[in-house]
């Protein structure tokens, strides 16, 4: 079994953790939200700087909550791919210097495949092949898992992520930033049938729609008109109404794109990750739909959907017991497919 300490510093959370496989050992987030919350979204120097400042200090502190000294470590990784080239650069040279100076094996880690591994964290028995469903900030897609660093996207946004969505429209309803958490307690106290919002159904150019893609950027400008409308017939907002609607519409467009992708692919299972998993309303739909069709669902703790180092660890780990390891002359990427991760490591001698 190997113990893995892992860096996470694709966007706005300086993370370290220590895992041993499956098992959490240790698990540090510094959320940087305070910072980027005056500038109402993440500031990617912003986001470089402050990586800067803790991840030494991150470091120690994973170490010593795991009671753990270099000695017992068999290999370190860092998310490389993708995220924010500044930002993804800090935590990919620390795990890299660290590797150099105590000699151990080093991996590179794609992000979407740490959010992947995120489920065996809570869920340890489970294995591929399963549906994956990941909803974040920065992600929406809908991915078919059938091995470690075998993945096959089937469905995705065609522009902005299910969080960004919330983000953007928490922004012209003027209830701050991130959006998600301050939507969803508005959304308890509104009506989700009070507006009937487009649920970003994409088109296919020989008619018909696609089964699995979606569109949050057209809800978005839906939401904007319709402010706009009743900005101008009364000037007083139903911004309950309006958050649930919203939600509602989201979370019944992702259901229904996920229960028919696991339906058509044959996969009876659907592990929940990204920062939008903690969403009430997705979870109370995608339950409620999966209980129709006899498909399970997993909806993992926040603290292991939302950006961390543990899942990156986790996927370290596997890939280590199968031989793979990273050069050391590995870059960051901004932008990499999870059908390429394979060529994160080096081929098995
Ligand atoms: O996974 P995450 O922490 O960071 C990345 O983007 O990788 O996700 C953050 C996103 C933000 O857009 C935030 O608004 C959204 O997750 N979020 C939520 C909720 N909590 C966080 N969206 C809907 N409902 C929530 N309860
Ligand atoms: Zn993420």
């Amino acid at each position: 079994m190997a113990t893995v300490l892992a860096i996470e510093t694709s966007c706005d959370e300086t993370a370290v953790a220590i895992v041993k496989n499956r098992k959490v050992c240790s698990s540090i987030v510094a959320s940087q939200i305070l910072v980027h919350q005056q500038y109402g979204g993440v500031v990617p120097e912003v986001a470089s700087r402050q990586h800067l400042e803790i991840i030494n200090e991150a470091i120690a502190q994973a170490l010593e909550q795991a009671e753990l000294d270099w000695g017992k470590i068999d290999a370190i990784a860092a998310t490389c791919a993708p995220g924010l080239v500044g930002a993804l650069l800090v935590g990919l040279t620390a795990a890299k210097t660290l590797a150099m100076v105590h000699n151990k094996p080093f991996l590179g880690v794609h992000h979407l495949e740490g959010h992947i591994y995120a489920t065996y964290l809570s869920e340890s028995t489970l294995n591929p092949p399963f549906l994956s469903l990941l909803v974040s900030g920065g992600h929406t897609s809908l991915i078919y898992v059938k091995d470690c660093g075998n993945y096959e996207t089937l469905g995705q946004t065609r522009d902005d992520a299910a969080g960004e969505a919330f983000d953007k429209v928490a922004r012209l309803l003027k209830l701050g930033y991130p959006g998600g958490p301050v939507i969803d307690k508005l959304a308890q106290e509104g009506n989700p049938q009070a507006f009937a919002l487009p649920e970003g159904r994409v088109s296919l150019p020989g008619g018909g729609f696609h089964r699995y893609d979606a569109s949050f950027s057209g809800l978005k400008t839906a939401v904007l008109r319709l402010v706009q409308q009743l900005e101008k017939d009364n000037g007083q907002l139903p911004v309950a109404d309006i958050a649930a609607s919203f939600q509602d519409t989201v979370a019944r467009s992702l259901t229904k794109r996920a229960i028919a992708c696991a339906l058509d692919y044959g996969l009876d299972t659907i592990a929940i990750g990204g920062g939008v998993a903690a969403n009430s309303g997705l979870r109370k739909n995608l339950q409620a739909a999966a209980a129709k069709h006899n498909l399970r669902v997993l909806f993992p703790p926040l603290k292991f959907c939302t950006d961390n180092a543990a899942m990156i660890g986790c996927a370290a780990a596997d890939h280590l017991s199968r031989g793979h390891t990273s050069p050391l002359t590995l870059g960051v990427e901004s932008r990499l497919g999870l059908t390429q991760v394979m060529k994160l490591y080096q081929p098995v001698e």
